[in-house]
C-alpha cells in the first residue's frame, strides 16, 4: 500500500446509521460515555446494578469487589447462583421457553434444531447421568467434543451440577490431552467417537484412548463417548460408556446445584511465553455476567435475531458466544460442526442464506482465506448469495487489517451493517475492547475503545501511562468481574504472568502492545509483545513448539521458533533447527522437515506445524551463548539483516538459516 493510500484508509470513519442509532441499547456516544461515567463515579455500583439486572442469583450478593487479596479479586463473593439456571431454567415460563435455541448444521448440511425446553431437558438428563457415575461439584471434567449441540450439552451439564470444565480443543494431540488431564486432576472426559469435518471422519476417542495410555491420569475413572456417526470405536469395559448407555433410564429434570459466585465454572488451557500451557480459571458469577452483557451490548441482540458465532468450543469464543451468551441473552444461534471451505468456500455465505443470519460473528483468517477463494472463484464470492438478513457483523481472535476490513464490510455486510472488530482474550472472559453498533465511529483495523468499566490504558516497562499517539503495553488498570481468576494450580504464574511486580503489581498486563489515536483515542492492537504466537487466531507459544521439537531427541539438537506475517493466518510459524547429524539439503531436508511437521502435530496438533523449517549447524547466538531472536525474526520475514551481528559467534551461520526448504 502507498503512504497516500494508507492516509486515506486511517481516516475512513464509519459513524452509525440513525437507525442503528435509535434501535440500539446504547444509543448513541452520550449514552456510551454516561456508561464510562457512572462506572468511574461509582466502580463497585456500577457493577452491582448490572449484576443485579442481568443475573438471576439464587442468593443476592451483599459485597461486591473484594479486593483484599489483590489481585485475587473476588467478585459478588457471597452471592449464589447456578450458570445453567441463568442459561436455560430462566427462560422457562415466558416466551423464550418454545424458542429455538440452536441452530445446528452438520458437515454434510443437515439441519437440526432445539428449542430452549428440549435444550433443558438434554442438559438435565445428561447432568443426571454425571451423577449416577458419581460426578459432583468441584470434579473437573475434560470435554473433547465436536461442534454439535451434545457438545453444549455437556458444558451445560457440568455447569448445572457445579462441576468445572475444561473443554479441549478437538485438534489437539493425546500429548496435549494427557498434559491437561493430569493437571486439571480430571475425573472424567465426555467424547465422541469421530468427529465429521470436511467430509471426513476424524478419530477423537482413539486420541482420548493414546492420551490416557501415555500415563498419569490417576484421577480419569470415566468415559463418555458420544456416538457422532455409526462407525464403533475401541471401548474399554468398566471405564467407557456411551451417552445411550448412561442416558437411558434417567430423569431429563435435574435440580442445578447453586454455587457461590466465584467457583470455578471452568478451565481453559491457553498458551503463554514458557512451555506449559496456563490453565485460565474463570469464576461463575462475574464470567456469566459478563457473557450475557456483552450479548447485549456488543451485538445489541434482539428476540428476532439469528446469531452465529463460528468459533469452536475449544476456543475462549466458543464457551462466551456459543455455550453461555447465546443462551444467558435468549437468543436463537447456529452451531457449525464443519469447516467454511467445504463443500467449497462458499459455505459460510450460503449458510447465512439458508439460516437468514443476523448477526455473523468470525475470524480475520478466515475471512482473509475467503477473500482469496473468492478471487480465484467467482463461483464462491459472496456476492452470489442472499446476505441481506445481516444485521451486525463481527471479528475476533487477532488484528483485522484494514483491506480485510473492507472486503467484510462491502461484500459481506453491504455496507450496510457495522464491524465490531472486538478486542479480548482467553483470559479477559469476554470483549473488553469493541466498537458498540449503536454508538461508536468505526475506524477500519481499530478495536475502538474499552467497554464501559474497563479501564484500559497504554504504559511503558514500568506502569506508567503513555500519551496517546505512542506506542506501548496495553493494560486494564481496574479488574472487571470475568476476569481470570489465578492459572490453575499454579497461583505464583497468575501472578508473575499478569500483574508483573515492575510494573507495580496492579496492573493487568494483557501481552499486547498498542497506540491509542492521538485524536479519537481509539486502540489499535499491534500484536503480542510476549513469546506468543497467533496463527489463524489460535494462540501458540514459541517454546511450546520449541520443547516439542527438541523432544525429539534422536534428531533434534536445538531449535528456535519465531513468527513472520503470513497474509492469511496472520502470522506463519517459522522454526530454526540444528539436527544431530550434519545439515541436510535438498530432497533429504525436505523429508526431515516433513518428519519434524508430523512430529509437532503429535505434540501438540496440526495447528502448531511450523510452515517454514531452516536448518543451520548452529543457531545464531551471542557469544554467552543467548540465541538472537531479533535476527532470526529478520531471517524469517526475509528481510536484509541490518542489524548489529558483532557480537555473534558464528555470522557464517545466518547464510544457512536464509536458505529454505
Ligand atoms: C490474543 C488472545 C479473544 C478470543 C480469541 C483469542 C489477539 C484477539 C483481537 C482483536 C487484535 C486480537 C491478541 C490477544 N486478539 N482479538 N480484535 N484485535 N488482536 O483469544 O487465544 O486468548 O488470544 O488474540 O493478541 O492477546 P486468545
Amino acid at each position: 500500500m502507498s503512504a497516500i493510500e494508507s492516509v486515506l484508509v486511517e481516516n475512513r470513519v464509519f459513524p452509525p446509521s440513525d437507525a442503528a442509532v435509535r434501535g440500539a441499547r446504547i444509543s448513541g456516544m452520550p449514552a456510551y460515555e454516561a456508561l464510562c461515567k457512572e462506572a468511574e463515579q461509582d466502580f463497585e455500583g456500577f457493577w452491582a446494578r448490572l449484576a443485579r439486572e442481568n443475573v438471576k442469583w439464587t442468593r443476592p450478593f451483599t459485597k461486591v469487589l473484594d479486593e483484599s487479596k489483590a489481585p485475587f479479586y473476588k467478585w459478588f463473593e457471597d452471592g449464589e447462583l447456578n450458570a445453567s439456571a441463568n442459561c436455560l431454567d430462566r427462560h422457562i415460563g415466558t416466551p423464550v421457553e418454545n424458542k429455538t435455541a440452536i441452530v445446528f448444521e452438520a458437515d454434510d448440511g443437515t439441519v437440526a434444531k432445539v428449542t430452549y425446553k428440549e435444550l433443558l431437558a438434554r442438559v438435565g438428563q445428561f447432568a443426571n447421568a454425571l451423577k449416577a457415575q458419581g460426578i459432583r461439584k468441584g470434579d473437573r471434567v475434560i470435554v473433547y467434543m465436536p461442534m454439535t449441540i451434545d457438545g453444549v450439552v455437556a458444558m451445560q451439564a457440568c455447569a448445572r451440577i457445579g462441576a468445572t470444565h475444561s473443554v479441549v480443543f478437538g485438534g489437539f494431540s493425546a500429548k496435549a490431552l494427557n498434559e491437561r488431564i493430569i493437571d486439571a486432576g480430571a475425573v472424567a472426559v465426555i467424547t465422541a467417537n469421530y468427529q465429521m469435518r470436511g467430509g471426513k471422519e476424524l478419530p477423537l476417542k482413539a486420541i482420548v484412548d493414546e492420551g490416557i495410555a501415555m500415563g498419569g491420569c490417576d484421577t480419569m475413572k470415566t468415559v463418555f463417548v458420544y456416538m457422532r456417526t455409526p462407525t464403533a470405536c475401541n471401548m474399554v469395559a468398566g471405564r467407557d460408556k456411551t451417552f445411550d448407555e448412561v442416558l437411558k433410564g434417567q430423569s431429563t429434570e435435574c435440580a442445578p446445584v447453586s454455587v457461590g459466585a466465584e467457583h470455578p465454572l471452568f478451565i481453559l488451557y491457553t498458551s503463554g511465553s514458557t512451555g506449559k500451557p496456563k490453565g485460565v480459571q474463570h469464576s461463575t458469577g462475574g464470567y456469566l455476567l459478563w457473557a450475557k452483557l456483552t450479548m447485549d451490548w456488543t451485538f445489541d441482540i434482539r428476540p428476532d435475531d439469528l446469531f452465529w458465532c463460528t468459533a469452536d468450543i475449544g476456543w475462549i469464543t466458543g464457551h462466551t458466544y456459543v455455550a453461555y451468551g447465546p443462551l444467558a441473552a435468549g437468543a436463537t444461534q447456529v452451531i457449525f460442526e464443519g469447516i467454511p471451505t467445504y463443500p467449497n468456500a462458499g459455505r459460510f455465505w450460503q449458510m447465512i442464506e439458508k439460516h437468514k443470519v443476523t448477526v455473523f460473528y468470525t475470524a480475520p483468517t478466515a475471512i482473509r482465506s475467503l477473500i482469496k477463494a473468492a478471487e480465484t472463484d467467482e463461483k464462491v464470492h459472496p456476492k452470489n448469495w442472499n446476505l441481506s438478513s445481516l444485521r451486525i457483523l463481527g471479528s475476533v481472535g487477532e488484528p483485522i487489517n484494514p483491506e480485510a476490513w473492507m472486503w467484510y464490510y462491502r461484500h459481506v455486510g453491504g455496507e450496510r451493517c457495522p464491524i465490531m472488530d472486538t478486542f479480548w482474550q482467553t483470559e479477559t472472559g469476554g470483549h473488553v475492547i469493541t466498537p458498540l453498533p449503536g454508538a461508536t465511529p468505526l475506524v477500519p483495523g481499530s478495536c475502538t475503545l474499552p467497554l464501559p468499566g474497563i479501564m484500559a490504558a497504554i504504559v511503558d516497562e514500568t506502569g506508567k501511562d503513555i500519551p496517546n499517539g505512542a506506542g506501548g503495553m496495553l493494560v486494564i488498570k481496574r479488574p472487571w468481574p470475568s476476569m481470570i481468576r489465578t492459572i490453575w494450580g499454579d497461583p505464583e504464574r497468575f501472578k508473575k504472568s499478569y500483574f508483573p511486580e515492575e510494573m507495580g503489581g496492579k496492573l493487568y498486563l494483557a501481552g499486547d502492545g498498542a497506540v491509542r489515536d492521538a485524536k479519537t483515542a481509539y486502540f489499535r492492537i499491534t500484536g503480542r509483545i510476549d513469546d506468543v504466537l497467533n496463527v489463524s487466531g489460535h494462540r501458540l507459544g514459541t517454546m511450546e513448539i520449541e520443547s516439542a521439537l527438541v523432544a525429539k531427541t534422536d534428531m533434534v539438537a536445538e531449535a528456535a521458533v519465531v513468527g513472520r506475517p503470513d497474509d492469511v493466518t496472520g502470522e506463519a510459524i517459522c522454526a530454526f533447527v540444528v539436527l544431530k547429524r550434519a545439515r541436510p539439503a535438498g530432497e533429504e531436508a525436505k523429508a526431515i522437515a516433513n518428519e519434524l511437521r508430523n512430529w509437532v502435530a503429535k505434540e501438540i496438533g496440526p495447528i502448531a506445524k511450523p510452515k517454514d523449517i531452516r536448518f543451520g549447524d548452529n543457531l545464531p547466538k551471542t557469544r554467552s551463548g543467548k540465541i538472537m531472536r531479533r535476527l532470526l525474526r529478520s531471517i524469517a520475514k526475509g528481510e536484509a539483516i541490518t542489524q548489529d551481528t558483532s557480537t555473534l559467534e558464528n555470522p557464517a551461520i545466518l547464510e544457512q538459516l536464509a536458505e529454505k526448504n
